[in-house]
């Protein structure tokens, strides 16, 4: 009864931060539910794939993943090995849902919210205690974002750790979470070079544990992310935080966001009538920006990428060093949809200024195409940064 008690209360605090908030980890305008098991009734085939004890090293102890109420429960032994002997792990990967395994691709960035119960012989170690992992698929590769259960000297930690960037992204004292039902919010922005980002947030009932985000951050190797979730546990800890254990999860939601991480495409690299490209005016981003031709139907346009159709924001950016509007019409794959954006003053040519647009996109290809429609030309144009919906 007390747990149901406790689920209930942090339910209702999941679902309101789910729709009321514009997260850190990517601007996203919405989140599309796309994943919701119930332990009781989906059973282990809410995941992609179970390791439960897949180098078969204790018979006696399977399952070590199975259903309990309705929760995942995870439990390990002492005895139990993996493959490679110096470490345990008893853990779920992917998701699964309507007869498919769920794709985290590049560019996407995905939102997870479940209840954790840490019982208190699962203990921070002196090597690593993962009890999530975002990873790419298969062998053979580092982890690329870690939930682990690390002592920190003598103090035992929960923390989230990028791998590429070699950043703890966040960190709090595990023992006042620990024999509890605690909330955990993870945000992720997949994306190679700086392009990932991610939120980590600690719930413990209404009280906010921790709150962090981490943009620039390398979050993706190849192919695609897998979640996993259970305990993956290094052999080697030296200060006798081993023992047989648990972790037990339920009301695991995952939700992508219905828009895609912004695309920027310079002007310099659009194709165009007339103009130059110059660098004299400071501010700008990318190699320059284009000196439209001041004259009327003067263009530029941009051949932008869209991974579905629906509503993406087009935002422009430009400098207008007179004291009047540059207005240009804004057309998309041929149809006008703005007549007259105005490219107001900007105070100076070295003053950038955004001037968003919300338009329809078709799935793929598509050409965005802004004209001068007075004789003074447009204004300069540094780069058209696009939010298109996700597919
Ligand atoms: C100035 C300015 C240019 C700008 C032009 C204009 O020459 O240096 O960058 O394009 O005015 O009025 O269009
Ligand atoms: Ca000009």
């Amino acid at each position: 009864m007390q747990r149901r008690t406790l689920i209930a209360v942090t339910g209702a605090a999941i679902v309101g931060s789910v729709f009321g908030r514009v997260t850190a980890a990517a601007a996203a305008t919405g989140w599309q539910q796309r994943w919701a098991p119930e332990a009781s009734v989906d059973g282990l085939s809410a995941f992609e794939g179970v390791e439960d004890d897949r180098a078969n090293s204790h018979p006696a102890g399977q399952p070590h993943i199975f259903v309990q109420n309705n929760n995942f429960r995870f439990n390990m032994h002492t005895v139990d090995r993996d493959s490679m002997t110096d470490r345990q792990r008893q853990e779920v990967k992917g998701m699964h849902a309507q007869g498919a395994d769920l794709v985290v691709a590049n560019g996407e960035t995905w939102r997870w919210t479940y209840a954790m119960y840490i019982p208190g012989s699962l203990k921070a170690t002196t090597t690593f205690t993962h009890i999530m992992q975002m990873k790419m698929p298969g062998d053979g590769s580092l982890p690329i974002l870690t939930t682990s259960l690390q002592r920190v000297g003598t103090v035992p930690k929960i923390q989230l750790h990028s791998f590429n960037d070699d950043v703890i992204v966040g960190r709090a004292d595990l023992a006042p979470l620990q024999n509890k039902w605690i909330d955990v919010e993870f945000e992720m922005t997949v994306g190679d070079g700086a392009k990932g980002a991610v939120r980590w947030a600690l719930h413990d009932g209404a009280t906010p544990v921790i709150d962090v985000s981490r943009s620039g951050l390398d979050t993706f190797l190849g192919d695609r992310v897998r979640p996993k979730w259970g305990i993956y546990r290094s052999l080697g800890d030296t200060s006798g935080s081993l023992q047989d254990t648990y972790l037990l999860l339920t009301r695991m939601r995952a939700y992508k966001a219905t828009t895609v991480a912004p695309v920027r495409y310079e002007a310099e690299n659009a194709s165009r009538s007339g103009g130059t490209v110059d660098s004299n005016h400071a501010g700008f981003t990318g190699t320059g920006f284009v000196n439209t031709e001041n004259a009327t139907g003067a263009w530029v346009q941009w051949t932008v990428n869209a991974p579905a159709a629906g509503p993406a924001t087009l935002t422009f950016r430009h400098a207008n060093g007179t004291t009047a509007n540059r207005p240009m019409s804004l057309t998309v794959n041929g149809t006008a949809v703005a007549p007259a954006l105005a490219f107001n003053p900007t105070g100076d040519w070295t003053a950038w200024a955004d001037v968003p647009y919300t338009a329809d996109l078709n799935a793929g290809t598509n050409t965005v195409r802004l004209t001068a429609t007075t004789a003074n030309g447009g204004p300069n144009l540094d780069r058209l940064d696009v939010v298109a919906t996700a597919a």
